[in-house]
């Protein structure tokens, strides 16, 4: 386990307030393109922090499906220990952490479950093999074994066999809207740069403009 005792140098490269756009969306998009082009595996993967009903906070990765103005897309199952957790608390975080290029984005916000129309369209944006996966499982519940979960499997790709597979009620799209946007660049002896984007929710749910802040490291 060497890598306990190295002690990386993160580099010279700053992150300077003029060098961001003035929409951190519009940055993120900039940063997500970046890391695709470094060729960086799963660039759009990300960590999900949700807060479930006894107040315990629970992460896990999902892949970033669609990212504009409204905010960050990504799809899952509704019944699943994160739906739960987004059922009753829909205060979210999210890390997009592309180490290799001594950058991170850190997220907060409220996830929102997306109108039927717009899971609809990504569902069936999916190959057809993955839209069988999302009948197969009842995800995060347990099951006897994988001979049993591979069952369920072929028992979904039979019944739906030459045909569209329609979008299981209990599967579709969330929407993470932001409210804290932090983009964060490695620094040589640990003297990163953050700069973090924040906006004001009014009463009526409406935003204010965003507003930038230098972080210390
Ligand atoms: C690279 C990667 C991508 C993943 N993408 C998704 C995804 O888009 N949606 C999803 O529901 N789970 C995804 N998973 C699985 C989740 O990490 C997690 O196991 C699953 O959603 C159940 O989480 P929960 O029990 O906290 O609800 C992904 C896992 C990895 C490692």
């Amino acid at each position: 386990m060497d890598s306990l005792n190295r002690h990386e140098d993160y580099g010279q490269e700053s992150l300077e307030e003029g060098h961001l756009l003035d929409d951190p969306i519009a940055q993120f998009q900039a940063w997500l393109i970046d890391a695709e082009q470094a060729e960086i595996y799963e660039p759009n993967a990300f960590v999900l922090g949700t807060v479930d009903s006894q107040n315990q906070p629970r992460s896990r990765t999902v892949l970033l499906k669609g990212v504009d103005d409204k905010g960050f897309f990504f799809a899952s199952n509704y019944l699943s220990r994160k739906g739960e957790a987004l059922a009753v608390n829909n205060k979210v975080s999210a890390v997009f952490g592309w180490y290799s290029m001594y950058r991170q984005v850190l997220i907060q916000g409220t996830a929102e479950k997306v109108e039927s129309r717009e899971s609809d369209e990504y569902h069936v944006s999916r190959p057809h093999d993955s839209q069988v996966a999302a009948w197969s499982s009842t995800q995060s519940s347990p099951i006897e074994s994988r001979a049993a979960l591979d069952a369920q499997y072929d028992q979904a790709l039979k019944r739906f066999e030459g045909a569209d597979v329609p979008r299981p009620d209990f599967w579709g799209g969330y929407r993470i809207v932001p409210t804290r946007i932090e983009f964060w660049k490695g620094r040589s002896n640990r003297m990163h740069d953050r700069i973090e984007f924040v906006r004001t929710v009014g009463p009526d749910g409406s935003f204010g403009a965003w507003s930038t802040s230098r972080l210390q490291p």
